[in-house]
């Protein structure tokens, strides 16, 4: 599918003059790494990540015809029922990449009410979960217009779920890159792979191909080292990757990388898969120490939860491994197997590097995705 094909053909009759529609979407953690975009939220390497079951986003559209049309986006948010003006210049842009794709959206006022399981700018993906849940509450109002027309039979027939999805990864993926990994469970694709049939750079996909038993309920405990707000923005960071030394190499490396964990997946090879995705997470913060500007988004506490990791692992031969979001709080990633030892040792030995003995256990979630 193409670009061309999210643009309706179709002309809303616009008969609908107010509504509401609540959707809850989950976040997403990164097994390979979306570091590095083109124009358009392309991303310059594919990704893959693991939909998550706990963390998530629910969002609240509220929409009301405009008395008289304007030529300005009309909406206001709020976060836990507070406004929250700084989130606007975000929406804005978004509302400004999809409206091609959404032609209704200067036709109403929208309020938009939401709330996270997590804290906001924790360095959890609230981006992910958050450009998600808005972009399906925006396609549930889509298909609301097309079903009211009753003219409109042949648009519907092609508007079926697949597309509904897709679209909503699509337009996701123009709010933020990773929120298009989150429409769908439980293993997910973004950007196109020689390995993996029908990827995209436009939307994710579901792993198309065999997923051994070793990673069914997979657990993720996140260990929150600091919740304050993010130092460097992903887009600001996103940008350093241009004149990156070490792009190129790198974007070789994600795909390289992928080709990898399909064997893995296959096989169950649990170390391989420690290998890959810890990798992963020391290369994303690699990157970002040898941009220019470089940054460190690490803190003590990380290094001292991944050695803690390291000789846990070596004394116990459990399938324990890390990965890191550009933040730096610690995704603690075990198969379920292992989940008692495991969650024996994070309250024993790192919970105490976290900010206020906080963190989350989640696990791999199977499109935990909702239509409230
Ligand atoms: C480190 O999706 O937040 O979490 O497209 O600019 O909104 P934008 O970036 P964003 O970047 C996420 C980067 C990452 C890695 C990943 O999730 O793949």
């Amino acid at each position: 599918m193409v670009e061309q094909d999210f643009i309706p053909k179709y002309n809303y009759k616009l008969t609908i003059e107010s509504g509401k529609f609540t959707w809850q979407s989950p976040s997403n953690i990164a097994l390979v790494k979306y570091w590095g975009k083109k124009e358009h939220q392309i991303p310059e390497n594919p990704s893959i990540s693991f939909t998550l079951n706990t963390c998530k986003t629910t969002t609240t559209l509220k929409f009301e015809k405009k008395e008289v049309p304007t030529e300005l986006f009309s909406f206001d948010v709020f976060l836990d029922g507070k406004k929250q003006d700084d989130f606007k210049p975000k929406i804005e842009t978004f509302f400004k990449r999809i409206e091609s794709y959404l032609p209704f959206l200067k036709e109403y006022h929208f309020v938009i009410e939401t709330s996270n399981s997590f804290p906001h700018s924790s360095g959890i993906a609230s981006s992910a979960s958050g450009m998600s849940a808005l972009a399906l509450c925006l396609m549930s109002i889509e298909k609301l217009l097309i079903e009211s027309d009753v003219t409109s039979s042949a648009v519907e027939a092609f508007y079926n779920e697949e597309y509904f999805n897709k679209k909503a990864s699509f337009l996701s993926r123009l709010g933020s890159g990773s929120a298009c990994r989150s429409i769908e469970g439980d293993l997910i694709v973004w950007g196109i792979h020689k390995d993996i049939e029908r990827s995209s750079n436009l939307f994710g996909i579901k792993y198309p191909y065999q997923v051994h038993n070793n990673f069914k309920n997979y657990q993720d405990t996140i260990l929150l080292v600091d919740k304050g707000e993010k130092k460097v923005s992903s887009t600001v960071g996103h940008n350093l990757m241009h004149d990156h030394p070490f792009a190129q190499q790198r974007f070789e490396q994600a795909n390289n990388n992928i080709s990898k964990l399909i064997e893995v997946f296959k096989t169950g090879n649990l170390k391989s898969f420690i290998e890959i995705v810890e990798s992963e997470a020391l290369t994303l913060h690699a990157m970002m120490m040898t941009s220019l500007p470089y940054f460190i988004l690490m803190k003590p506490n990380t290094l001292k939860i991944i050695n803690a990791i390291w000789s846990f692992r070596n004394q116990t031969g459990l399938h324990i491994c890390f990965t890191l979001d550009a933040g730096a709080n610690v995704h603690v990633l075990y198969p379920e197997n292992d989940t008692e030892q495991v969650l024996k040792f994070i309250q024993n030995e790192l919970v105490a590097h976290c900010q206020n003995a906080h963190y989350i256990c989640d696990r791999i979630g199977f499109g935990a995705k909702q239509n409230l």
